[in-house]
């Protein structure tokens, strides 16, 4: 095959050198030297066709129409999903748009986005595309790591999230929310989103950071990663680096989070003292060569894990409260599950108790559909491959893109929900099941595949403890108008303020 291309362009070349020769070259100088340097391009075009095999027949994704050089982020920057949504309407499932130096290839829908979640790492990776991570994380973990290191530290979290270890996180996260709720009155208004924050703070801290922090040290680690979390700006995914005072203070909050938690592992070496939480979780991780976690690592991972679980869920709730608010039929229901709940098993809640919650879960994975906390999911291209949409065109898609996807856009598409922007947790019953009639990848607001969220069990356990309580003990009446969605925040949450008025009431299983 290879012999075959050398020796077409060989023919090439000869009859590029054929029709120079019969020429005079004394009488049409320029014209000679002109159609030797062209015939010269054609071969170095070929040659290098032959260097890169495929690309001279590259069926590249339409790009999107911008000004050159700055077009694109200015499109960009505008908004992700308003350029999504137009872009799809006129150019389809696969796009390109150019963003300063680099190219964005968007799959949308599961027909081509089924390749972003599946392909092995040596094809498409996170590494490169998450690098403004590091800095927050810190060394040693994570996206500062080969992919080998990384799928071990990702196996702690797999350990650590495991059933087992669920059950006796979701007992704080039930003692968490019955001590929170304890100190609000018998009635009142109150912030639900602030309160939901605050409230997943608490129960994180317990659960993941461990004990210590939790009863000593909570307002002082609390303070630090508020500053961790302030120094994650839009600017700082292209210059994760600028020495700004934000980067500085998340650099001093960094390396003073690492100081109480060396404390803290030291403690619960010597004393021999194991606990029920991440931490210790990550302290006893070993990997393959038998080497223990260092006590930077631990510390990476923790703030990893907080990171990743932290806002995603406390948007979540509020996305649930202010639905189940405004559909008096879904609270209803949600309601009456609790009813049957109390009837079966009494006021206890444990693990199991919350796995009976389908209405409940129907109720959250609906406003986790319209409101993915992450928007967009990228991978970094590594070598060519190719994908096909469902009206069967097929795109090339060259090493060194970025590659995107957008859990926001694509869990709205309405080829696979029915009125895809209205809030309906039935759409996920049982003959209904609309985000599996369309195959795999259809809901992503955990991602998918290879990177998979690893605490989606985590995240709807902590949702479904905090708002079984709060269907059981109050009332609520939604104040506030319907809130909008804060576009401009890293991890796309509610804008403003989400005001209730609540009354304390038992619920009654009569
Ligand atoms: C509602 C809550 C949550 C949402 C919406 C969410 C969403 C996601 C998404 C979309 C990804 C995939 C990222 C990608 O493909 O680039 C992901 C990955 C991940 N999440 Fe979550 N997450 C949530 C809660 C949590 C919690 C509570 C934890 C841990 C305690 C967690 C730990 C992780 C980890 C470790 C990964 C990386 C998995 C890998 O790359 O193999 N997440 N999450």
């Amino acid at each position: 095959m290879r012999e075959k291309r050398v020796c077409r362009s060989k023919v090439i070349f000869n009859q590029v050198v054929a029709l120079v020769e019969p020429m005079d070259l004394t009488e049409n100088k320029f014209l000679s030297i002109g159609l030797l340097f062209l015939g010269t391009l054609v071969f170095i075009k070929f040659v290098s066709a032959i260097l890169t095999p495929g690309s001279g027949r590259k069926r590249l994704p339409p790009l999107v129409k911008a000004i050159p050089v700055i077009g694109g982020l200015i499109r960009f920057m505008k908004g992700p999903i308003i350029m999504i949504r137009e872009e799809y309407q006129k150019l389809g499932s696969v796009f390109t748009v150019n963003l300063l130096n680099r190219k964005i290839t968007f799959f949308i829908g599961p027909e081509v986005s089924s390749h972003f979640f599946k392909a092995p790492e040596a094809d498409l990776s996170q590494q490169e595309v998450y690098q403004f991570n590091v800095p927050t994380f810190g060394p040693g973990v994570v996206f500062d790591v080969d992919y080998s290191v990384r799928q071990e530290q990702f196996r702690f979290f797999t350990e650590a999230l495991r059933v087992t270890k669920l059950k006796s996180y979701v007992d704080q996260m039930v003692v968490e929310a019955e001590d929170y709720f304890s100190k609000w009155g018998e009635s009142g208004t109150v912030d639900l989103k602030y309160e939901l924050e605050h409230l997943i703070i608490l129960t994180a801290s317990r659960c993941l950071l461990g004990r210590e922090v939790r009863d000593k040290l909570f307002d002082d680690v609390s303070a630090l990663f508020h500053d961790l979390d302030n120094g994650m700006r839009p600017i700082s995914v292209i210059f994760p680096y600028l020495p700004i005072p934000a980067h500085r203070r998340r650099d001093r909050a960094r390396a003073r989070i690492a100081e109480i938690f060396a404390t803290i592992i030291k403690s619960r070496k010597c004393s021999g003292r194991a606990e029920d939480d991440m931490l210790q979780c990550f302290i006893d991780s070993k990997y393959k060569d038998g080497r223990p976690t260092t006590e930077g690592e631990i510390t990476g991972l923790l703030i990893a894990a907080l990171f990743a679980g932290q806002h995603t869920s406390s948007i979540t709730s509020t996305w649930t409260g202010a639905y189940l608010l405004k559909y008096q039929n879904f609270l209803s229901a949600a309601v009456q599950e609790q009813k049957d709940l109390l009837k079966k098993h009494g006021d206890k809640i444990d693990h199991d108790i919350l796995a009976e919650m389908d209405v409940l879960y129907r109720c959250i994975k609906e406003a986790l559909r319209l409101h993915p906390p992450l928007i967009m999911l990228l991978r970094h291209s590594h070598s060519g491959f190719s994908v096909k949409t469902k009206e069967g065109i097929e795109y090339d898609i060259p090493k060194g893109h970025i590659v995107a996807t957008s859990p926001a856009f694509a869990n709205r598409l309405p080829y696979i929900y029915k009125n895809p922007d209205s809030y309906d947790p039935d759409r996920f019953s049982p003959g209904r099941e609309e985000d599996k009639a369309a195959g795999a990848f259809s809901y992503i607001s955990f991602g998918g595949g290879r990177h998979g969220c690893l605490g989606e069990p985590f995240a709807y356990l902590q949702i479904k403890a905090i708002w079984s309580h709060l269907l059981r003990n109050f009332e609520f009446e939604l104040v506030s108008p319907f809130p909008e969605i804060d576009w401009n925040a890293m991890v796309v949450g509610v804008k403003g303020e989400v005001m209730v008025k609540y009354k304390r009431r038992k619920l009654s299983v009569e």
